[in-house]
């Protein structure tokens, strides 16, 4: 099999790697990829989010399937296009895509799927927010309505904080805020069948202790010794599969990853967001996780045979992630800045996320700039190995949270 990867990031970096790994994979090409996937894949120096170019590019290398990472190409409708040229491809169409890139169109399916979730208003004017966050109370949490990188959420007790914050928004969906810790569990669709994978939890805050700005995620871990044992089967029957029904019935099927970003409130749990892609980081301690072939998987999910195949199968270890950040992320993170260091130990894998390649010297070029997997029999263990080969690694100015998966390997069995 043929397979075409879109995107650059750490998450692509996770995917490629388990790509090749499946023994079916006879090619594996990326665009535009980066420095850590060129290493096992060949790459392609396209727009990403040119759905012409990348079925140009699909048609041209032969590409039996194409995995889409990055959610930008997905609403730019590069998905329709694969597809119209007849090549499968895991990643929803532009309108199935809506489900992350409109916050609104998600509620309004989520409600008619009956898919639990915070309640919420949304609002166009000054009036219409003052009345909702009023409704609410604080704390209030205000979302813009369209795509923005993590960074269109505002979850705060001042009220005129959150209310500037609509206004600069223009269109934002005001809701209720949820209590409770945070999952992020994905389901793998072809359209009709939906299988729900390990969940993870990932660590969006810059700093340790969850203190400082929202980032795109700065660690993460899998699995959660402290998530009740049916969560993955409730979470298929409650969440992923009605809402893959609704927006079937919709038309608008969805092929590709389904992320449910979950918080398990004291009343049950509650869909916090829908992501149409693979979640980052997340992605760099599940994929290292999942024994299945990764690409038979996908290709089954593209070509809507999901029915057809058998329980996921997952490793018994566990895995901890911990992100390398630019100095200066979320903010004004500053790139250019050499990295070395960079070695492998037995059960870790780095994955590149912000580097380039310049005059034979490997460069930051992003916000996050490596994702260091450990694996281990347990979660300590895990962290143990992350944190040995990060150390090692040198940026100038960079920074990692110290904290990732700490307090959970503190109530595993055994601790
Ligand atoms: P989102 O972009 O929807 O994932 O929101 C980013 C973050 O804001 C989430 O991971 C939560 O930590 C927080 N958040 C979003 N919605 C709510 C809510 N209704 N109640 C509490 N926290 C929320
Ligand atoms: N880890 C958060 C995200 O991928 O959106």
């Amino acid at each position: 099999m043929r397979v075409l990867l879109i995107g650059s990031g750490a998450r692509e970096h996770a995917l490629a790697y388990s790509l090749k790994s499946d023994v079916q994979v006879t090619e594996l090409h990326a665009a535009p990829g980066n420095p850590g996937i060129g290493d096992i894949a060949a790459l392609h120096e396209i727009n990403q989010n040119d759905p012409q170019a990348v079925s140009a590019l699909a048609i041209k290398i032969g590409a039996d399937l194409v995995v889409i990472g990055p959610e930008a190409p997905l609403v730019a409708g590069v998905a329709d296009a694969v597809r119209s040229v007849g090549i499968p491809c895991f990643g929803p169409s532009r309108a199935a895509a809506q489900i992350e890139g409109s916050k609104s169109f998600a509620k309004e399916i989520m409600a008619s799927a009956g898919v639990p979730t915070a309640q919420s208003f949304t609002c166009n004017t000054q009036e219409e927010m003052e009345r909702a966050l009023d409704s609410f109370g604080a704390p209030y949490v205000v979302k813009n309505d369209g795509l923005a990188a993590g960074k269109g959420v505002v979850v705060t007790h001042d009220r005129a904080a959150a209310l500037a914050h609509g206004i600069e928004c223009g269109t934002v969906v005001i809701e209720e805020y949820l209590d409770g810790p945070e999952i992020s569990l994905f389901g793998i669709s072809d359209g009709v069948t939906v299988i729900g994978m390990e969940p993870a939890q990932d660590f969006k805050r810059v700093f340790d202790n969850d203190e400082g700005a929202n980032t795109g995620g700065m660690g993460a871990y899998s699995p959660l010794p402290w998530a009740p044992a049916e969560i993955i089967k409730e979470t298929e029957e409650r969440v992923l599969l009605p809402t893959i029904r609704e927006l079937a019935k919709r038309d608008m099927p969805f092929v590709g990853l389904l992320y449910a970003g979950l918080a398990m409130t004291a009343r049950g749990l509650r869909v916090i967001e829908f992501n149409a892609r693979f979640g980052d980081p997340e992605t760099e301690v599940l994929l290292p996780r999942l024994q299945t072939p990764l690409a038979q998987l996908l290709f089954a999910a593209a070509t809507g045979n999901l029915k057809a195949q058998p329980p996921l199968t997952w490793s018994k270890e566990s895995a901890v992630t911990v992100v390398l950040a630019s100095a200066g992320y979320p903010q004004d993170p500053q790139v250019g800045r050499e990295i070395s260091g960079i070695s492998e130990i037995d059960k870790t894998r780095i994955f590149h996320g912000g580097t380039t390649v310049s005059g034979g010297r490997l460069l930051s070029s992003g916000g996050r700039v490596l994702a260091v997997t450990g694996l281990g029999s347990n979660l300590a263990n895990a962290r143990a190995r992350s944190y040995e080969a990060i150390s090692k690694v040198s940026l100038a100015g960079g920074h990692y949270r110290k904290d990732i998966a700490l307090k959970a390997s503190m109530s595993e069995k055994g601790a």
